[in-house]
């Protein structure tokens, strides 16, 4: 198996090999730069690049006090080459881009699409002499432009990444705008006041079903895990490979080496955990006071059609069965990685390996997650009758359990 077909990760025309990514740098993250650092990545995003005559005078006034960047007399050629010497990877590649003016954002996009790479609108930088010009963060400020510069975009056909920073303006309006205007890619910044806003990350990845990847201050896989677990498609990294050159390498092996483990790089933590909302595949039944029921409330499911939907959605396969576990039924039962006898000698007997489990769980935590992001509208198959009426009776007593549970709350 090929690592693309191992991790299945498309957004239009590109395909990733890993959900590991170079983040951009301006002044650093060049075509030589990628070449040297991040041939191992599934993402390569160089950049930012200086679309137009006002953003590069910005750049060579950010220079004169000390910042890196990358300045043209033109930028359409600068671009075309640097696309062309990565032209031989087998990484995806993004280019990060400010201007002042559309017509030069579609410009790029149109050249972007020719090498089957992504344009990347930079929404981030926010350096005065870029936000003067109303490009960079300044985007963020004004969704409008904003919306109608991303529709006009993707007209191109392009496949667009919006690169934007947390707490700014409110994290989840904004990325459901992102996605209601056609982007296909959201960069996140997750910077928080000390390291990476987790639960910013987590927000986003509730309400938006936009590829996700999750950015800030990741040095080391543990730390990648931590985005995974909150719902980031894919992870990128900026400063971590100046300090380490060989740390998108490290993190693309540590990736796939979970990904052939367990079948699922980015499964969640549990909800009690900081997980997010696909974590309710691992949820029991909403039977005690805990983070289930605001999970549910978000989702605009009661906790009987949450614990229909399971039963409905367990019936016919393997997790139907765990006589012995806590509930009766593993469509209850906890991550694979959470060690649990009662779970084990169940998936012994029906040999089930942990990985077959937890893909059982991920098809669940994916279609609990298309039902959120609906906005709060719940999926119809709750209503529909269960085909499996055996099975069902078999839960009677089980549900009665809940019923008494709704009343005390
Ligand atoms: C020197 C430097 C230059 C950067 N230039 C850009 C840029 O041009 N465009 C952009 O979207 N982000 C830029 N960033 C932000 C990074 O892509 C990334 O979002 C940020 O550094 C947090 O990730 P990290 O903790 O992995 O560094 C820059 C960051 C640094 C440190
Ligand atoms: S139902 Fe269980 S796993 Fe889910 S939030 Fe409550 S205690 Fe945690
Ligand atoms: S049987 Fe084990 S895995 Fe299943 S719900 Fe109970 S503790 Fe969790």
């Amino acid at each position: 198996m090929t690592d693309h077909q191992l991790f299945d990760l498309t957004v239009g025309y590109a395909s990733f090999k890993n959900p590991v990514a170079l983040a951009p740098m301006a002044g650093i993250t060049d075509a030589e730069f990628a070449k040297k650092t991040a041939q191992a990545a599934g993402l390569i995003v160089i950049g930012a690049y200086n679309l137009d005559f006002e953003t590069n005078e910005a750049a060579k006034r950010m220079s004169e006090r000390g910042r890196k960047e990358f300045i043209t007399e033109d930028p359409m050629e600068l671009l075309e080459s640097e696309l062309e010497k990565l032209g031989d990877l087998d990484s995806v590649i993004a280019v990060n881009v400010r201007a002042v003016s559309t017509e030069d954002y579609m410009q790029a996009a149109l050249l972007a699409r020719k090498h089957n790479a992504i344009l990347e609108l930079d929404a981030h930088c926010r350096q005065p002499e870029i936000t003067d010009l109303e490009a960079g963060e300044e985007l963020i400020n004004d969704s409008d432009k904003l919306k109608n510069l991303i529709q006009r975009i993707k007209r191109t056909g392009v496949v667009l990444s919006v690169k934007i920073r947390a707490n700014v303006v409110e994290n989840t309006q904004l990325a459901r705008m992102i996605e209601a205007a056609g982007a296909d890619i959201l960069h996140f910044d997750a910077m928080g006041t000390h390291g990476a806003d987790l639960r910013a990350l987590r927000d986003v990845r509730d309400v938006t079903n936009l590829f996700l990847i999750g950015n800030n201050s990741i040095r080391d896989f543990e730390a990648a895990k931590e985005m995974y677990g909150r719902g980031a498609d894919m992870i990128s990294v900026a400063r971590g490979v100046l300090e380490n050159p060989e740390l998108l390498n490290e993190l693309a092996i540590a990736t796939t080496a979970l990904q052939r483990q367990t079948g699922w790089y980015n499964v969640p933590k549990h909800l009690c955990g900081g997980g997010d909302l696909r974590a309710l595949t691992f949820c029991c039944l909403p039977v005690k006071h805990c983070a289930v029921h605001t999970a549910l409330k978000k989702v605009g499911m009661t906790p009987r059609q949450f614990a229909e939907f399971k039963i409905n959605f367990v019936n016919g396969t393997p997790l139907q069965y765990g006589d012995g576990t806590c509930f009766g039924s593993m469509a209850w039962c906890c991550k694979a990685s959470k060690p649990c006898f009662l779970r084990d000698s169940v998936l012994d007997t029906i040999d089930l390996s942990h990985t077959e489990y937890t893909e059982l769980h991920q098809n669940q935590g994916t279609s609990t997650e298309n039902t959120t992001t609906q906005t709060h509208d719940t999926n119809t198959s709750l209503h529909q009758p269960s085909q499996h009426t055996h099975t069902l009776q078999k839960q009677q007593e089980r549900e009665k359990t809940l019923e008494t549970s709704y009343t005390t709350q």
